[in-house]
């Protein structure tokens, strides 16, 4: 919640993150369970953790973003009071963005017979996949915690995507050594399979019941998608026999103003928001998710590149001086390898990113620590490719990469050198563009370098801006399409994120990269590649805003995003030409720009009313419309979703829009806006993506930033009720809502 520090430099966010913090919970264990198993798992804690049961430490683990159990059974006492007790200590950890502190995502607690189906101890894979039938294998590990042997059936049912059973099996006489486990494979046939795939993403499931004579001792259940992919080193990628193209994002693991706990419905509308723009592969950089996250990419039909560490340092709590790698990598990789492969979306493993080779030192790549870092990964699942991003040619020149299977590369064409040292090797983008830009502001005149940058501390939202090392998204469009042996790019970034706010690293708290900013509201840019990944689906955006008072007949260049080929422009109904987009990229830096954006250079502003109509092929196919707007009026009020759910922890964003007297936005308005609530839900956060703000994400009171802000409700767990919230501003008709919470 922070307060933020602004002396602090910006990669953290300014935040507090760093130090050391306790929870407690006490719970009471039935008497009637003596004798069965207690763990706990954690999806995360950052960092460090120790788990103490009743005073005495229970386990602990080294490494914030990964899960892991907790065995509490020698610890606890049945029909009694008990207290569990976590430590975090963040101090130790080091990073290059806003990590967050203390317990961030779900904990569970499980209590088993003796005998159970051991955690993450279903493993289902798709042997052979075919339009009239798929094989599907089910592994299920069975542990014993007693001393004696035990005899066990197995019966394990798939449901089909519609609930329907599919297929059964059940193994009986399964002997398991007191204090041991043991795997049982059963291998089914399916007719017909539905297969998953993005554009359908249709998920089985596989339901596990163990029991020890007709008692029933355990039950699991587990959902898993059957699909064929492939990598290919001249073609790209290949999902159900047809060329994907990935168009992907970067995500980094913060919910913006609601910091670093995981919540679902967050990650949900991120998703929903990346899949509106056209998106179908996500890149979860640099860390394991959140499990859900790949539920929700299960469900919802994206492809993931699902990565365990950042750097092999202190970026992964690792001391490079203490601790081997080998030993400390397979312990990382199995749990996170056993969480996750069961997951169809889930097409490559990354073991890393932008790891320097820095010879003598134990933290570096080296082609031995390629090859062991994904053969723990093979290990544990043979059926996808292991990766890493890479991001020095000379490690690929110098054959350091024999090991990977797929190549990932960031930025500036670097993959080409890896092309060239590994031609038989399948390649994909796992950083591109890097481009910079800030929602609303805009600055003239054009930059005519990529790094040219303002002295406002924001970054002009023509999208003209990127670091030196990255590029403007309309080059890596261009490279796309030329090289078609590329599996396709994944964009840094879908969101901005709290951290790394490159260039102005001192100044600002939250990054610029994003194509959506930090309060979840789409930039000019999110137009411009929903314009090239969606061909089909009807964009016509124009850039900038039409209130210009200063700029009166001066030139106010006009660029219109559009998945049309050709735009007319029109000022005050006063036609400014028709631009078609370049069948070519021209010269110079900038000279993709014409092949996917239409742009009107020559325009002088007057007031008034812009309106760009859109064709494609002759044909019109849209008109857009942006007029000059007046005093700020009123407040507008738009939420998500006008139902949630009385869970505790459902959300609701609200847009917050200044408006004139006639319902035009007021692109730069900042009137400083307060919010009432009435019924049950909170605010859990406000922001409005701007990333130079210090105001805080959590108040009943923010400021406007070009014309916009964003309030996310949280509703009350209970029955629920209608939540009302009001928003008022000095001199603006206030606005109100009514969202149901049931
Ligand atoms: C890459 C790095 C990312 C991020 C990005 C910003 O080099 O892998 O984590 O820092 O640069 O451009």
């Amino acid at each position: 919640t922070g307060p933020f520090n602004p002396k602090e430099d910006g990669y953290a966010g300014k935040l507090p993150w760093w130090g050391e913090g306790w929870y407690r919970k006490s719970f009471k264990l039935d008497k009637a369970d003596a004798g069965k198993r207690v763990y706990f798992d954690f999806d995360g804690v950052m960092a460090f953790p120790k788990v103490y049961v009743n005073g005495q430490l229970a386990g602990e683990w080294d490494y914030g973003y990964m899960s892991f159990r907790v065995d509490a059974t020698p610890f606890v006492k049945f029909g009694a009071d008990n207290v569990i007790a976590v430590y975090a200590d963040t101090r130790k950890h080091g990073t290059r963005w806003y990590p967050g502190a203390g317990i961030y995502r779900k904990e569970t607690m499980t209590i088993n017979e003796p005998v159970h189906v051991a955690h993450w101890g279903t493993y289902v894979t798709t042997p052979e996949v075919a339009d009239a039938s798929a094989k599907v294998n089910v592994r299920t590990t069975i542990e014993n915690g007693s001393k004696s042997k035990s005899k066990v059936s197995i019966e394990v049912t798939l449901l089909d995507p519609d609930g329907k059973m599919a297929a059964t099996l059940k193994t009986d006489g399964v002997a398991i050594p007191g204090g041991g486990s043991k795997d049982v494979n059963q291998l089914f046939a399916i007719a017909n399979p539905q297969r998953w795939d993005v554009t359908s993403p249709k998920l089985y499931t596989a339901k596990t019941i163990v029991r020890q004579g007709e008692k029933i001792v355990d039950t699991d259940t587990t959902t898993f998608g059957i699909r064929e992919f492939k990598f290919t080193a001249d073609d790209g990628f290949h999902l159900n026999g047809r060329r994907v193209q990935l168009y992907g994002v970067n995500l980094h693991h913060d919910h913006g103003a609601l910091g670093a706990a995981f919540n679902t419905r967050a990650m949900e509308r991120q998703l929903e928001i990346m899949r509106e723009m056209g998106v179908n592969a996500i890149r979860t950089s640099h860390n394991p998710p959140a499990p859900e996250l790949l539920e929700l990419c299960d469900r919802m039909g994206f492809v993931v590149w699902d990565e365990c560490f950042d750097k092999w340092d202190r970026t992964a709590d690792r001391d490079p001086c203490k601790q081997p790698l080998e030993q400390y990598g397979e312990k990382q990789i199995r749990n996170f390898v056993q969480r996750d492969r069961n997951h169809p979306s889930i097409v490559v493993w990354s073991i890393g990113n932008e790891i320097d080779p820095q010879p003598g030192n134990k933290e570096g790549v080296s082609a031995e620590r390629v090859k062991f870092m994904s053969d723990f990964f093979r290990k544990y699942d043979a059926t996808r490719p292991v990766s890493m991003a890479c991001h020095i040619p000379a490690v690929a020149q110098k054959k350091m990469l024999d090991a990977m299977d797929v190549g990932g590369w960031n930025y500036q064409r670097r993959y080409a050198q890896f092309r060239k040292t590994y031609p038989d090797k399948p390649v994909l983008y796992s950083e591109s563009a890097s481009a910079v830009s800030t929602r609303g502001f805009y600055e003239l005149p054009l930059t005519d370098s990529h790094t040219q940058f303002s002295k406002t501390f924001q970054v002009s939202s023509y999208d003209r801006n990127s670091p030196d090392w990255a590029d403007i998204s309309d080059r890596e469009f261009n490279l796309m399409e030329k090289d078609t042996f590329m599996a396709g790019e994944f964009v840094w970034t879908g969101f901005d994120y709290l951290g790394e706010p490159t260039p102005y690293n001192k100044q600002a708290r939250s990054s610029y990269f994003g194509i959506v900013d930090l309060a979840g509201i789409p930039k000019d840019r999110f137009y411009l590649y929903r314009s090239h990944w969606r061909p089909d689906t009807l964009t016509v955006h124009i850039l900038p805003h039409w209130n210009w008072p200063d700029r009166i007949d001066q030139n106010v260049p006009v660029y219109v995003y559009t998945n049309g080929d050709t735009v007319e422009l029109f000022l005050n109904g006063q036609s400014l030409g028709k631009q078609t987009k370049a069948k070519e990229s021209g010269t110079g830096y900038y000279g993709s720009i014409g092949k996917y954006r239409l742009c009107f250079n020559d325009v002088n502003y007057e007031p008034g009313e812009l309106k760009a109509v859109a064709y494609k092929d002759g044909k019109e196919i849209g008109q857009e419309v942006m007029r000059t707007a007046g005093e700020p009026a009123k407040i507008r009020l738009t939420p998500d979703r006008k139902e949630i759910s009385a869970s505790g922890d459902d959300l609701c964003y609200v847009l917050i829009e200044a408006l004139d007297a006639n319902n035009t936005l007021c692109p730069l308005a900042d009137n400083l806006i307060k919010f009432k609530i009435d019924g049950p839900a909170e605010i859990a956060g406000i922001d409005n993506g701007n990333p130079l703000s210090y105001e805080p994400f959590q108040d009943s009171e923010h400021k406007l930033f070009f014309g916009k802000a964003m309030l996310i409700l949280r509703t009350k767990e209970g029955p629920g009720g209608d939540i009302r919230l009001i928003a008022d501003s000095e001199g603006l008709t206030p606005a109100g809502v009514v969202v149901q919470s049931k």
